[in-house]
């Protein structure tokens, strides 16, 4: 389920993105994305892609109306109050867009429009929105690592908004988020800069000289699983030289064959 949930994050991420070109950023527009986010997933039979029509509320598994952590607005409010969120993501006051999305944020878990996958979808959107605001060029931050392991305290923090009206704490603790990711997807692009040219060094001392193998180590860096097709098809050269290249990154240790068939062979990069 793991697994499904970030594929359906990239899909939902990748429809919204195209969508938005053409269509205004709106309760609507984050409704479909909805619908993508929940395709086959948990949730999935909880209306997915409508706002809820029924009253719902948050708490431990079992728990009812009366003993629930935190009971949302009912549906005839949600509306309006949704409403005015998403004018409020049209505003122009002089609050930084950064602290915007953080309030927008635990104001969509509030209101809780859905009947399910509202932390999913209010996660998406940080980022969606913050592309939107052109603040981010791609959909590069993935603050779901962050909220994840700091769940109590993320659940902690929107929490004590609706009781205490303390924004102040959800704010540092969000941007300190926001920081954190930032900073560990920085070293992770330092390290991938780094291992290719290791490798760039190691086809070079291994004396292999075609030009194809800096192609290939490329490749390599965008889907670490090829097939001598998907090579020849991507690179355009033959499938004998390609099978020669391939056999040489296997030799030096940067591809492994994993089908450990003869015929159809896919290889895996082994960093
Ligand atoms: N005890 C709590 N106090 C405050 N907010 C909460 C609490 N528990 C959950 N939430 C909010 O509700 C979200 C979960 O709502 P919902 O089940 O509709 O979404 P989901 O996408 O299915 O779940 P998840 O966020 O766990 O992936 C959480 O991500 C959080 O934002
Ligand atoms: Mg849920």
């Amino acid at each position: 389920y793991e697994v499904k949930q970030v594929i359906n994050y990239i899909k939902a991420m990748n429809y919204g993105l195209e969508r938005i070109k053409e269509f205004p950023m709106s309760l609507r527009l984050i409704k479909e994305i909805h619908k993508i986010l929940l395709e086959g997933t948990r949730g999935r039979h909880r209306t997915p892609g409508e706002f809820k029509k029924s009253q719902n509320w948050i708490g431990p598994p079992g728990s009812t109306i009366v003993n629930a952590t935190y009971v949302p607005p009912p549906p005839d409010m949600m509306l309006s109050l949704m409403g005015d969120l998403e004018k409020y993501f049209y505003a122009e006051d002089k609050i930084p867009d950064l602290v915007r999305i953080a309030l927008i944020h635990a104001q969509f878990e509030t209101i809780h429009p859905f009947l399910d996958g509202n932390g999913r979808i209010g996660r998406l959107f940080i980022t969606f929105y913050l592309i939107w605001k052109k603040i981010l060029a791609k959909p590069t931050l993935y603050l779901s690592f962050y909220l994840k392991k700091n769940r109590t305290a993320y659940y902690d923090l929107l929490m004590k908004i609706r009781t205490d009206g303390d924004w102040e704490q959800w704010i540092k603790f969000f941007l300190k988020g926001i920081y954190t990711t930032c900073d560990e997807a920085i070293n992770t692009a330092h390290e991938i800069i780094k291992l290719k040219e290791r490798l760039l060094l190691k086809i070079y001392e291994n004396g292999i000289t075609s030009i194809y193998a800096v192609r290939l180590l490329d490749l390599l860096f965008e889907t670490p699983l090829v097939s001598g097709k998907n090579a020849v098809d991507v690179l355009k050269i033959s499938p004998v030289a390609i099978n020669q290249l391939i056999k040489k990154f296997e030799q030096i240790g940067i591809l492994k064959e994993i089908t450990g068939k003869q015929r159809y062979r896919k290889y895996m990069f082994k960093d």
